[in-house]
């Protein structure tokens, strides 16, 4: 019996506060018949100390040990590691994380070169059965229940209706732009905050599930080009069409006090959703949380982690926000990865079936050839 030895680095990408293992799921793996390494301190920005993983059955070693990356079978991580770090990996190794994959030339590149095999959690198809191992949903809740306390913690108002002695507040106005998982737990932690919710969202069965958590959908521009869909992602709008739902939304954020940016389409840059026309009627004192930042942004301005005071209206590029979460968000994630690789560890080996679905889907290279050809591509872009 061969024991999969799974190993852990510390994060190396700027901001990264979380880790891809738990104390919980090292256990798990270990009864799994794995053996499981650690960095020292990997978990100590999420809060899992090293005493932790040792009790846990891990063993602990130096963050760059060359001879511990040498021997892993399987990379668990959070983030994509430089490329020089995963040059230390042996051939076949496999790296699971959120890798980023999409044009990322320079991830196809060491993959090749160090013939390594790769699971890119970004591209686990959203079916049933993959629910427990979904990473970006586990991550995007955490971003849009995180992003309202944002918001509200930077208004100038409260966000419930409160009737005082000294007269009645009207409850604040939020509008979600994109209703995937981060803004419906964005809608859901509004309402509970007491705020009126409005959402715009370009796939129509989203309406539903908005007016269920008390919302008011706004339906989106009646269009003869409206974007289609793919395996329940919108594919992208035309410039027309963003165009038609940028008017149609100027109004609703004159009114508001609160925005929270969540419209995405994956492996394309945001649909830009708030112009400079529309930031300039918006009350000074109101806010904009803005999760698309890193693609690109919904909102004009925005910046990644950065508040911008343009004219009054805060804009915050709210790019990392599960890392201002570390211990669930990684608690959550280490479990995905638990469940997306206990169906693969079979008579105490990791066996890769590339006619499941889920592994076919999320698997972009296989002992140093692309498999993913058409989103990860060598030496350029897709
Ligand atoms: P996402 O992060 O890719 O996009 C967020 C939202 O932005 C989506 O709802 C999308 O329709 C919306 N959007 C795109 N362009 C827009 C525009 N111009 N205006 C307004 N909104 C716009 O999506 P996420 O959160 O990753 O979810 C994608 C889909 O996967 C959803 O249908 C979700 O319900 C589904 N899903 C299914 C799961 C399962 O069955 N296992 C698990 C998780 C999600």
């Amino acid at each position: 019996m061969i024991l999969p030895r799974l190993f852990i680095p510390v994060e190396s990408a700027t901001g990264e506060t979380r880790v891809a293992a738990s104390p919980e799921t090292v256990k798990k793996f270990i009864s799994l018949g794995c053996s499981v390494t650690i960095e020292r301190g990997a978990g100590a920005s999420a809060g899992f100390v090293d005493t932790a993983y040792s009790e846990a059955g891990a063993e602990l070693v130096a963050p760059g040990d060359s001879q511990a990356w040498g021997a892993a079978d399987v990379l668990l991580c959070v983030q994509q590691p430089s490329v020089s770090a995963l040059a230390r990996l042996r051939r076949g190794a496999l790296v699971v994380g959120l890798l980023a994959p999409y044009s990322n030339a320079e991830l196809a590149t060491v993959l090749q070169g160090g013939g390594l095999s790769a699971m890119a959690l970004e591209l686990l198809p959203r079916i049933s059965r993959a629910q427990a191992a979904d990473a970006l949903s586990s991550q995007a809740n955490i971003a849009g229940y995180k992003a309202v306390l944002l918001g509200a913690g930077a208004l100038d108002r409260y966000f419930p209706m409160l009737m005082t002695a000294a007269g009645t507040v009207q409850p604040a106005r939020v509008v979600v732009l994109g209703a995937g998982v981060a803004g419906l737990q964005a809608v859901a932690t509004a309402r509970r905050l007491g705020a009126v919710v409005y959402v715009s969202d370009i796939r129509p069965a989203v309406k539903e599930q908005v007016e269920s958590l008390g919302a008011r959908f706004i339906d989106p521009p009646d269009m003869d080009d409206k974007p289609a869909e793919s395996g329940g992602y919108a594919k992208q709008a035309s410039d027309a069409f963003l165009a038609a739902q940028r008017q149609q939304l100027s109004d609703q954020l004159a009114q508001a006090d609160v925005a929270i940016c969540t419209a995405q389409v994956p492996g394309r840059r945001a649909p830009r959703l708030i112009s400079e026309d529309m930031l300039d009627r918006m009350r000074p004192g109101s806010v904009v949380v803005d999760l698309a930042v890193a693609q690109g942004g919904n909102c004009a301005d925005t910046e990644p982690s950065r508040t911008v005071d343009r004219k009054g209206v805060k804009l915050i590029g709210a790019n990392d926000l599960p890392c201002s979460v570390s211990n669930h968000a990684s608690a959550l994630y280490a479990r995905n990865l638990l469940s997306l690789l206990e169906p693969t560890l079979q008579d105490g080996q990791l066996k890769l079936d590339t006619d499941d679905e889920l592994i076919a889907g999320c698997l972009v290279a296989q002992d140093g050839t692309i498999r993913r050809g058409d989103v990860l591509t060598p030496g350029g872009s897709n």
